[in-house]
């Protein structure tokens, strides 16, 4: 029952609505209605209660829950199932649990914060309590383990569609799962997967995305970099941009075999056309960024004129000439 008033007071933010109306709406009680809003209220919700006019749900609330996030979701596959977690060690850990126990595709699991979360190349991901999206899906994509780096390409442009259309900024996309904004990494995005090694398919891929919505305090190892995409969301609540990007990816991932978006990833990418560093295991190579093909990889060429393809997570670029 809380979840549906929850969800009724989510889709009719700015508006009152009395107890008495509740009660009829939902078929309960009206002590049924108090006590459920007293229960929202001891989870953290901000419900305002003006006796005779009714409930609202204060528009300074933004906690996750999946009862508040249900009238926003367009996406058809995406989200049909959703845990919403206040702290867990890594979204993307709970993701890869629920996929082995058969979870479908599509079941998304969300944190407040992670305790553990996941970077590429065994780095961790900054994610305090309730300033930024932490979330995971489920996907059981019927294709080989190749299209893995396809996967954080059509997740990198959904969710740099969605930031464009809310903030009305630049998002340029930082091979191959950076996303950044005004000059500062504001995303990152990390895709696992298990590998059925007969046949090399996919058993199941977790796609995780980390975004800093309002994080302000970085810690020391990533201040010069880190930002959030934070002045512009003021209107805009994490659990709309989070539907937003379900259904922004799941149209994507539909046709992903096609390719399509691959122009628009490459269109995004700020390090076409520069001077890179790559960092192999302990070595460091210089090179130019030439061009990203249809499978993700980047092509470069080397200083002595040779040119090399960079297959995803076999190089980190470390810095670039003229940015940090
Ligand atoms: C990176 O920047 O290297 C990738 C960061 C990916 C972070 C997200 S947050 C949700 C999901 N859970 C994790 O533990 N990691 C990903």
């Amino acid at each position: 029952m809380k979840h549906k008033i929850l969800a009724y007071l989510e889709q009719n933010r700015g508006h009152r609505i009395s107890g008495e109306a509740l009660a009829n709406l939902l078929g309960i009680s009206r002590g049924g209605v108090w006590k459920a809003i007293k229960a929202l209220k001891a989870e953290g919700f901000v419900i305002s209660a003006i006796p005779s006019k009714g409930y609202s749900l204060a528009d300074t609330n933004d906690i996750l829950s999946s009862a508040a996030l249900s009238p926003y979701i367009t996406s058809k596959v995406m989200g049909q199932q959703i845990t919403v977690h206040k702290t867990i060690p890594s979204t993307n850990e709970e993701a890869a649990k629920l996929a082995r126990s058969g979870a479908p595709e599509g079941t998304v699991v969300l944190a407040e914060e992670q305790t553990a979360g996941k970077g590429r190349m065994g780095r961790s991901f900054y994610s305090p309590h309730g300033t930024g999206i932490y979330l995971s899906i489920v996907l059981r994509p019927q294709l080989s383990a190749e299209y893995c780096p396809l996967i954080t390409a059509a997740a990198a442009v959904a969710t740099a569609q969605v930031l464009e259309q809310l903030c009305g900024e630049a998002v340029l996309i930082k091979w191959v799962n950076d996303i950044y904004m005004r000059g500062r990494k504001v995303c990152g995005i990390l895709t696992e997967g298990l590998i059925n090694f007969e046949n090399g398919s996919l058993t199941y891929a977790v796609l995780g995305i980390g975004i800093n919505v309002r994080t302000i305090d970085f810690p020391d190892e990533i201040k010069s970099v880190a930002g959030s995409i934070g002045i512009c969301d003021n209107e805009m609540k994490r659990g709309r941009i989070i539907c937003m990007i379900l259904d922004a990816f799941e149209r994507i991932y539909t046709a992903l075999p096609q390719k399509d978006f691959m122009a628009e990833y490459r269109s995004r990418s700020f390090i076409l056309g520069k001077d890179i560093e790559i960092i192999f295991g302990n070595e460091m190579l210089n090179a130019k960024a030439i061009d990203i093909d249809s499978m993700g990889h980047l092509i470069v060429r080397l200083p002595n004129g040779d040119m090399k393809v960079l297959h995803s997570g076999e190089v980190s670029i470390k810095a670039w000439q003229g940015e940090n």
